[in-house]
C-alpha cells in the first residue's frame, strides 16, 4: 500500500470516483460520510462476492482467464493481510469496498482496476449484507437450537415438579414446571420458523443490478448466484439496490425473539428473588454487589431483558430509515449496517448466555409446592368435582367461593380442611374430594394434549424431539 493511500487525507483525484471533482473532500465530510470503521466487518463477504464476480466476468469473456486468476490471487492476499492484522483501513477510501479494491490494485497493478467492471458499490453492498446476514442467521439458528434442546431436557427433568401457575401474577392453578418450560420452548420454535422464513428472502442475489439500471456487459447472473449459493438472482435492478426489507424482517424476527427472552428473564428474576425462591441460578451466571455483601444478582437475565430495548430500537431505526425513500439507492442506506450488526451481536450473545444458563437451572421444588398450596390453586378442581356430582357450574363456583373465604379466615388451604368443614358448604362433598384437592391430583387430571399433566409433558418433549430430527 502506498503512503498516500494509507493517509486519511487524499486529494479528490486519488479517490476512485475523483475524476470529475476539482477540490478535495472537506476533511470533516470525509469522516462523516465514511463507513469503513463499521463496514470493514463485511470484508470476508465482500471478497467472496468479488471472487464470484470475477469468475463470472471471465466466463462471459469480459476478463481473460489470466486476469481472473490475478484478481482472485490478489483478493486472497488482501484477505490474508486483513486476517493477519496487517491491513490499514483508510477513511479517505470511504468504505470496505473501495479499501479492498485499492489494496488489490496496489498488489496486482492495473488488472485490479478491472474488477469493478459491470458492477457498482450499490449492488455490491446489497450482496455483501445478504451474504453476511445469511451466515449470521445460520449461526443464530444453531444457538437457538442449543437453547431449545436445553429447554426440552430441563422440561423432561422437571415434568413432575409442581409450581403455581399464574394469571395476573396471582396464583391460579397448579402446573408442572416442565409444562411452564415447554411454553417457553413453543415461543422459541416460532422464532426459529420466522428466522428460516426470513432467510429465504435474504438468500436472493442483487449483484448485476449495478448502480440501478443493470449493466451493458453480457453478465451471467445465474452463474454468479450459483457460485455464491444464492437461491436465485433478484428480478428487478431498481429494487435490488434499494431493497432492505430483508434486514427489517430480520430485525423484526430478532425483536420478537428478544421480547420472548425478556419474558423468560423477567420470570427468572422473579423466581430467584427471596420472595419467590423457586429456582437456583448458579453463581457463574450472577454477580454480587459492591456494597451489600449478601447480594447475588441475576445479572444475565436482567441484562438480556435490558438488551431487548436496543433490538426493538434497531427495528424502528431501520423502518424509519426506509420510510419515504425514493428509488433507487440512496446514501441513507449506509445507515442500515450498525443497527443490523448490533442486532446480530445482541441476539447471538443473548442466546449464547441463555443456552449456557438454562441447563444449569435447579428448581427448589419444596418452595414451589408451598407457593402452589398457599394460593387456593385447587379451587377450580373443587368446582369441577361438584359439577361432576351434578351441581350446576355457577352454583359450584359459589360454593367454592365460600369455602375459600372460610380458608382465608382460618389461614388454611382447601386440602387442609376436614370433610365436615367442607360439607358446611355442600352436601355433595364426600371423602373422595381429597383426591382432587391435592396438587398432584390437580395436575394429573389435566391429562390431554397440551395439558399440564406430567405424562403430557413427557409426551410433548418426545414429540418435540422427534420433530427436530
Ligand atoms: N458504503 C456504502 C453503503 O454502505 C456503499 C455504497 C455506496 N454507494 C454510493 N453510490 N455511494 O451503502
Amino acid at each position: 500500500m502506498t503512503d498516500q493511500k494509507k493517509s486519511d487525507q487524499t486529494t479528490s483525484s486519488e479517490k476512485p470516483w475523483g475524476g470529475r471533482f476539482s477540490e478535495p473532500t472537506d476533511a470533516f465530510v470525509e469522516r462523516f460520510t465514511a463507513s469503513v470503521d463499521f463496514d470493514q466487518r463485511l470484508y470476508h463477504h465482500d471478497i467472496t462476492g468479488s471472487i464470484a464476480h470475477a469468475t463470472m466476468l471471465a466466463k462471459v469473456g469480459v476478463l481473460t482467464d489470466d486476469e481472473r486468476d490475478q484478481i482472485i490471487e490478489g483478493l486472497k492476499g488482501v484477505k490474508a493481510d486483513i486476517e493477519a492484522g496487517r491491513f490499514e483501513w483508510s477513511v479517505s477510501l470511504e468504505d470496505v469496498h473501495m479499501n479492498i479494491e485499492a489494496a488489490l490494485t496496489d498488489r496486482i497493478g492495473i488488472t485490479g482496476k478491472k474488477l469493478h467492471t459491470g458492477r457498482s458499490r450499490n449492488d455490491q453492498v446489497a450482496t455483501d449484507i445478504r451474504l453476511y446476514l445469511r451466515d449470521e442467521i445460520d449461526v443464530i439458528a444453531e444457538e437457538l437450537n442449543r437453547l431449545q434442546n436445553g429447554l426440552l431436557d430441563l422440561a423432561e427433568r422437571e415434568a413432575d415438579t409442581i409450581m403455581p401457575g399464574f394469571t395476573h401474577l396471582q396464583t391460579a392453578q397448579p402446573v408442572t414446571f416442565g409444562h411452564h418450560l415447554l411454553a417457553w420452548y413453543e415461543m422459541l420454535v416460532r422464532d426459529g420458523e420466522r428466522l428460516q422464513d426470513c432467510r429465504k428472502r435474504v438468500n436472493v442475489m442483487p449483484l448485476g443490478a449495478a448502480a440501478l439500471a443493470g449493466t451493458t456487459y453480457p453478465i451471467d447472473r445465474n452463474l454468479t448466484a450459483d457460485l455464491l449459493g444464492f437461491d436465485r438472482p433478484t428480478e428487478n435492478s431498481l429494487d435490488s439496490v434499494s431493497d432492505r426489507d430483508f434486514a427489517i424482517e430480520f430485525c423484526s424476527s430478532a425483536a420478537l425473539l428478544m421480547t420472548h427472552l425478556s419474558r423468560f428473564s423477567e420470570e427468572l428474576v422473579l423466581w430467584t428473588s427471596a420472595q419467590f425462591d423457586f429456582i437456583d441460578l448458579p453463581d457463574r451466571f450472577c454477580t454480587g454487589s459492591s456494597i451489600m455483601p449478601q447480594k447475588k444478582n441475576p445479572d444475565v437475565p436482567e441484562l438480556v431483558r435490558g438488551k431487548t430495548g436496543r433490538v426493538n430500537g434497531h427495528l424502528i431505526s431501520l423502518l424509519t430509515l426506509m420510510k419515504s425513500q425514493p428509488l433507487a439507492y440512496n446514501k441513507d442506506n449506509q445507515e442500515d449496517k450498525e443497527p443490523l450488526f448490533d442486532t446480530v451481536d445482541t441476539v447471538k450473545g443473548s442466546l449464547k448466555a441463555y443456552a449456557d444458563m438454562i441447563p444449569a437451572i435447579r428448581s427448589k421444588s419444596a418452595n414451589m409446592r408451598v407457593a402452589a398450596k398457599n394460593g387456593f390453586s385447587t379451587a377450580t378442581d373443587l368446582a369441577d368435582y361438584l359439577v361432576k356430582k351434578g351441581v350446576a357450574f355457577r352454583d359450584a363456583h359459589e360454593i367454592v367461593g365460600k369455602s375459600v373465604a372460610f380458608g382465608v379466615a382460618e389461614g388454611r388451604d382447601l386440602s387442609d380442611m376436614t370433610l365436615e368443614e367442607l360439607q358446611q358448604f355442600s352436601d355433595y362433598i364426600t371423602d373422595d374430594v381429597f383426591d382432587v384437592l391435592t396438587l398432584e391430583g390437580s395436575v394429573q387430571a389435566r391429562d390431554h394434549l397440551g395439558g399440564t399433566a406430567p405424562d403430557q409433558v413427557r409426551a410433548a418433549v418426545q414429540r418435540a424431539r422427534a420433530g427436530r430430527k
